[in-house]
């Protein structure tokens, strides 16, 4: 039920650990089951230079944040937001349906540490007020 490429980002997770340091930092849960992500980035003149993270979840969470990584790696933050978890999901070639809520959870936490690094930074407020909007319209039932 899960396509070759989810099986190999499961089991040959890439960018897996922390950074020290991190120029942004973001931590997410789900509520339902529990599972816990966070996500490390260094980011250099607007661009994701380096991307790590460490995902406490089921193996559908651990594809789509390996995924994730290396979406947005070499990514300026305005690209990686533009980063959805149904992109991730298809650059997987697919998640079963009752798993597509996990990948809500790399999306996330991307989101969480690029408005760190921005609110860190005290640069692009109209990025830091479109996550602020995005966040608010996201449904709750957005987990499941
Ligand atoms: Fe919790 Fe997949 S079951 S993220």
């Amino acid at each position: 039920m899960y396509s070759e490429k989810v099986m190999d980002h499961f089991y040959n997770p890439r960018n897996v650990g922390s950074i020290e340091n991190p120029d942004g930092y973001g931590k997410i849960g789900n509520p339902t089951c529990g599972d816990l992500m966070e996500l490390f980035i260094k980011v250099d003149d607007d661009v994701i230079t380096d991307i790590k993270f460490r995902t406490f979840g089921c193996g559908a969470a651990i594809a789509t944040s390996s995924m994730v990584t290396e979406l947005v790696k070499g990514k300026t933050i305005c690209e990686a937001l533009e980063v959805t978890n149904k992109q991730v999901a298809k650059a997987l070639d697919g998640l079963p349906s009752e798993k597509m809520h996990c990948s809500v959870l790399g999306e996330e936490a991307l989101e969480a540490a690029i408005y760190d690094y921005l609110t860190k930074t005290g640069t692009h407020r109209e990025l830091v007020e479109a996550i602020d909007e995005h966040r608010k319209k996201r449904p709750a039932d957005d987990h499941h």
